[in-house]
């Protein structure tokens, strides 16, 4: 009798989902369907479109964009490698990683690829829809300029992706190392920290600030109202690992009660947006990773948090200014190709 496990079929599925958005991939004309040689504005508006739709239909989708393109472009820089499902090399590609828990939006980036085809690689539909989607959480106030003419990498390993991302229970100094091997600075791990202004969290990923025996410094109040909402969040979403909102601003005004939450300074109308919100909350200690709180205990990186807190505008041109070197990051392999499907290598031979 043939056993068929559940790794078998969903390999099969990986393999079948591959071959067919291959198939239905068509490369773009050359002046068919608003792109065509050059027509670099019209692929950014394609790309803009379809984020835009896909936010408004979905807005949970929007930080997972932004989040995309630092997993993608800190992992063998940007490569278009956090998409594939399967490669000659590997079945356990970056998707698989513990850090990458709660990745999203690739539907999203298929159905860009769908629309542009050959005209353009999965790597810079990444970094433009990422880039598209901080300027639309940010309500405009997020700008940079993407350039394209990144190439689809074919390498893509989980245990790669666990090694290079930082993780939620790091100290500051392996905060600090691990951006300064990427050529970031400091200053620069405390902008980009900001982006948890946005999207949620697995339980797993702040369980150890709930923990008496492992938590860090985090506001009491903060933490049994978490705590309990933990509680809620499980039942209703039927999980032992549900999500929360990483921003406190998000959780309503029963939560922020309950939470000795002080908004003063913070837009709390502003459901949803990419702003400096995080800083106030991190100097209140509400915020959800202990990677986020250890940044207070450095000199430079508590007085930058002050800054950010204080300074919005600021912020969001630093932030963008590092989103936009963050999209430049290099890929790192030999191996280079336009993949037909994101999901996966154009030599599907496995
Ligand atoms: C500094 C080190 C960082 C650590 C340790 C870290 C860790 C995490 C973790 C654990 C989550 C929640 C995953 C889950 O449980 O589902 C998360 C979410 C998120 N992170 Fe980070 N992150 C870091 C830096 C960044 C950077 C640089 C960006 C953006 C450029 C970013 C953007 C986001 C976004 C937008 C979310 C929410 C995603 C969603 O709702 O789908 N993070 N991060």
């Amino acid at each position: 009798m043939v056993k068929t496990t559940t790794a078998a079929v969903a390999g099969v599925l990986s393999l079948c989902v591959c071959v067919l958005l291959a198939a239905g991939v068509q490369p773009a004309a050359a002046d068919a369907g608003g792109y065509g040689y050059g027509g670099k504005k019209s692929i950014e508006a394609t790309v803009r479109e379809v984020v835009e739709k896909a936010i408004k239909r979905r807005p949970a989708v929007g930080p997972a964009l932004v989040r995309l393109v630092f997993h993608d472009c800190w992992v063998n820089g940007c490569d278009g490698s956090v998409l594939l499902e399967k490669t000659p090399y590997s079945s356990s590609t970056e998707k698989a990683a513990v850090n990458n828990i709660g990745l999203d939006g690739f539907d999203v980036i298929d159905a860009i690829k769908a629309k542009l085809g050959a005209a353009v690689s999965c790597a810079d539909i990444v970094v433009l829809a990422g880039r598209d989607a901080s300027a639309i959480l940010s309500r405009g106030r997020v700008t940079y300029d993407v350039a394209t003419g990144r190439k689809d990498g074919v390498v893509s390993s989980a245990a790669a992706a666990d090694a290079v991302l930082p993780e939620p229970t790091f100290e500051f100094a392996q905060l600090k190392d691990n951006f300064a091997r990427k050529g970031f600075t400091q200053g620069e791990l405390v902008i980009l920290s900001g982006a948890h202004s946005i999207g949620v969290a697995h339980l797993s990923s702040f369980q150890d600030r709930l923990n008496d025996s492992t938590a860090t410094p985090i506001d009491d109040q903060y933490r049994a109202a978490l705590s309990a909402d933990v509680g809620r969040q499980k039942m209703s979403q039927n999980t032992p690992n549900p999500t929360e909102k990483n921003n406190i601003r998000d959780m309503g005004a029963a939560f922020q009660q309950a939470a000795g939450y002080d908004a003063t300074g913070v837009d709390t109308s502003a459901v949803g947006a990419l702003d400096n919100s995080y800083y106030h909350n991190n100097l209140q200690n509400r915020v959800l990773f202990k990677s986020d709180w250890v940044m207070r205990t450095d000199g430079d990186a508590a007085s930058d948090l002050a800054e950010y807190r204080d300074n919005a505008t600021k912020w969001d041109v630093d932030f963008s200014a590092a989103m936009s070197k963050l999209s430049k990051l290099p890929a790192e392999g030999t191996h280079f190709e336009i993949r037909k499907s994101c999901r996966c290598t154009n030599q599907n031979y496995y």
